[in-house]
This record gives C-alpha cells, sequence and structure tokens, in this order.
C-alpha cells in the first residue's frame, strides 16, 4: 500500500515536470532564512506563498524583504519594477494546511529542531498536491530522515541557501539517499533561475558547507580557548591571510553560536569522532545566553545597526 502511493506520487510528479513549469513556491518559516528565500523566489518570478504561525514574524518578514529590495534598487541591482512584480507575487498565511495546498514547490525554513521539522513534513506531505516537491533549508538534519516521513521520499530535497540569501550565490543541493535524479535536475535547473549556483552533495552529516565550516569555526575558538590568540587577531589572520569576508568568530556569532553548537552536535555524534567534539568554550558561551548578534554579545558585543563591533570585554584578559 504504501509503496503503490510512494509510486503513484512520483508518477504525478512526472507528469507535472513533463507538461507544466514550476509555479507556485510556499516558503515555511518567515525568519532570517526565511524571508530571504522568499526574497529570492519572488524577484525570480514565482507565486510565493510566505507561511508562519506567528502574524508578527510575518509583519516583520515583510518589512525586511521590502528593505532588502530598497537596497538592491540603490545598488542598481534590481529595479522599482522588479520589486513591484515581485512584491505582487508574494502573499502570507498562518495555515500550513492553506498555504500549501497549490504549491508546486514547497521550501521549508523553520527552526532548526528535528520533531519540529518532522511534525511540519507530515502536515506539508498531507495537504499539498501529490506532484510537489519538498525541500527544506535544514543546515544539518538528515534529509533521508525528514523524506522518511512522507509518503513521497523520491520528492524531497535539500535546498541549503546561505545567509544573506539575497546575497550568497550557493545553493548546497543535498540529495537524499531516495531522492530521484529528475529532482535533483530539476531543483539545480530551479536554482540557477533564481540566479544562484546550485551545487549538489550526498546527505551525510553536516554534508560539504556546515563540515567544513564548522570545524573551522570550532577550531577557531579553541585558539582562543587555548590562548593562542585573541578574537581580533583570530579574525584578523582569516580575513587578511585568508580573504575571508569576515573572521570566523565573527561568523560564528553571526549564525549564532547555538545554531553553531547544534551543527557540530550533529556531525560529532553523525561521525563518533572526537576532532568534531565542541569546543567546552562554545558550550559555556551557549549555556550562558551569549549566543552572538540576536543576543547582542558572543565574541565581540553587537550595539546595533552602523555600530562600531568590540571585543567582547569577557575576553579583554587575553588582550595583552
Ligand atoms: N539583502 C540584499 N543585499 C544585501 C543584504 C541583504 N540582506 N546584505 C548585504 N547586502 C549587500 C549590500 O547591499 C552590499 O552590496 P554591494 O556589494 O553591491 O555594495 C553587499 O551585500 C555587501 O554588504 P555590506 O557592504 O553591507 O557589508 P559587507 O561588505 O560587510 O558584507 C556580508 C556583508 C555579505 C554579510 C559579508 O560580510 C559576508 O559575505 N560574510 C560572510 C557570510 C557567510 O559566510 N555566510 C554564510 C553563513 S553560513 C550559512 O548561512 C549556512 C549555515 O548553515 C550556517
Amino acid at each position: 500500500m504504501v509503496y503503490l502511493i510512494k509510486h503513484e506520487n512520483a508518477r504525478s510528479w512526472l507528469n507535472f515536470a513533463r507538461n507544466k513549469e514550476m509555479k507556485n513556491v510556499t516558503v515555511i518559516g518567515a525568519g532570517t532564512m526565511g524571508n530571504g528565500i522568499a526574497h529570492v523566489f519572488a524577484l525570480g518570478g514565482f507565486r510565493v506563498v510566505l507561511c508562519d504561525i506567528s502574524p508578527v514574524a510575518l509583519e516583520k518578514a515583510l518589512s525586511t524583504i521590502d528593505r532588502n529590495m530598497n537596497r538592491m534598487i540603490e545598488k542598481q541591482k534590481i529595479t522599482q519594477e522588479a520589486k513591484d512584480s515581485a512584491l505582487s507575487n508574494l502573499t502570507t498565511n498562518t495555515l500550513i494546511a492553506e498555504a500549501v495546498r497549490e504549491a508546486d514547490l514547497v521550501v521549508e525554513a523553520a527552526t532548526e529542531n528535528i520533531e519540529l521539522k518532522l511534525n511540519i513534513f507530515r502536515k506539508i506531505d498531507q495537504h499539498s498536491p501529490s506532484h510537489a516537491l519538498l525541500a527544506t533549508n535544514t543546515s544539518s538534519i538528515s534529509i533521508t530522515k525528514i523524506a522518511g516521513v512522507t509518503s513521497r521520499p523520491s520528492q524531497v530535497i535539500g535546498m541549503h541557501f546561505m545567509n544573506p540569501v539575497p546575497v550568497m550565490k550557493l545553493v548546497e543541493v543535498i540529495r537524499g539517499f531516495s531522492t530521484s535524479d529528475e529532482v535533483c535536475h530539476t531543483i539545480m535547473e530551479l536554482s540557477r533561475k533564481l540566479e544562484k549556483t546550485p551545487v549538489e552533495v550526498n546527505d551525510y552529516p553536516g554534508f560539504v558547507s556546515n563540515r567544513i565550516l564548522m570545524t573551522m569555526i570550532n577550531e577557531a575558538i579553541y585558539t582562543l580557548y587555548e590562548g593562542v590568540g585573541n578574537v581580533s587577531e583570530i579574525d584578523g589572520i582569516m580575513k587578511w591571510g585568508m580573504a575571508h569576508p569576515m573572521g570566523p568568530l565573527q561568523l560564528a556569532d553571526f549564525i549564532g553560536l547555538d545554531v553553531c553548537l547544534s551543527i557540530l552536535k550533529v556531525i560529532h555524534d553523525g561521525f563518533g569522532n572526537p576532532k568534531y567534539a565542541p569546543c567546552p568554550l562554545l558550550v559555556n558561551m551557549v549555556n550562558a545566553g551569549q549566543l552572538g548578534v540576536k543576543t547582542g554579545a558572543g565574541f565581540y558585543l553587537h550595539k546595533g545597526h552602523g555600530q562600531e563591533l568590540e571585543v567582547n570585554p569577557k575576553f579583554a584578559h587575553l588582550l595583552s
């Protein structure tokens, strides 16, 4: 019976793919990643429904999208007409069942919590058309595991965008164990239509992006923890020596130290290799609620837009 449903869904998707163009995209979650993803799909000419249980989060997301599109107009990257057309294609909804009803593609960008994501995928699977592709923007949770709670695992895939989504070129396209070749090909093509550069990888802990990035960030935190260098020196070395736009400690603050810790735990648990063990300093900072930009303090103090970054005085004793 389960096999028949899976087979039926896959046939429905292939039928759709042969005869129609993908037009309707639903983005679940209106946080930093969700609003950025809705922004790029709306500018790419898709009809977008942005869905979040919180009306306040939706309001905030719309004003962020408006501000970021104005920024792009000022930099002459898009025209006023392109912005108007994108915004006219963008609606919001607080109910998943309604938001996904006409979706050709759903991109989930909710909080990085496995139970939450599995529940969302059960709901999306139940209420979206059988031809719809289901993507997740997870930064570390197994695509195969998420696909396993749906009746269409061959149509489930990872679309891992980078923050800030309107600026960063990469979409890490992650094939789950059962993702079909056709679905993968479609998502690669779709990402190119968004003027992104997609790169295809397989579903193992941390995929490629975060397995490398989080290991670097963790190692940077270890060099601070061991007193090899202080915050400014460690970041300066990577900025001026390796041409990174921001140093690893500033980037960790930007991503969120809680997010970094949770991704490292997935990689550490997934491979069982001590080289991925999160640095005790990172664990302490998360326990202390110093999570980076979102709480105003991490390796740096973040005092708001346009303000100079200042190293967290907690590390001042290492400055001499
Ligand atoms: N929307 C639209 N445009 C934006 C934007 C946004 N949200 N944020 C920045 N920009 C644009 C600016 O207008 C500016 O455009 P121009 O180059 O045409 O002038 C450009 O981006 C650079 O912005 P700023 O001048 O304001 O600031 P900056 O030069 O310091 O760059 C940055 C900011 C792009 C964030 C840069 O510091 C950077 O690339 N940092 C690293 C980001 C990174 O590594 N992201 C990946 C994080 S990991 C992740 O997301 C995945 C995960 O799973 C953890």
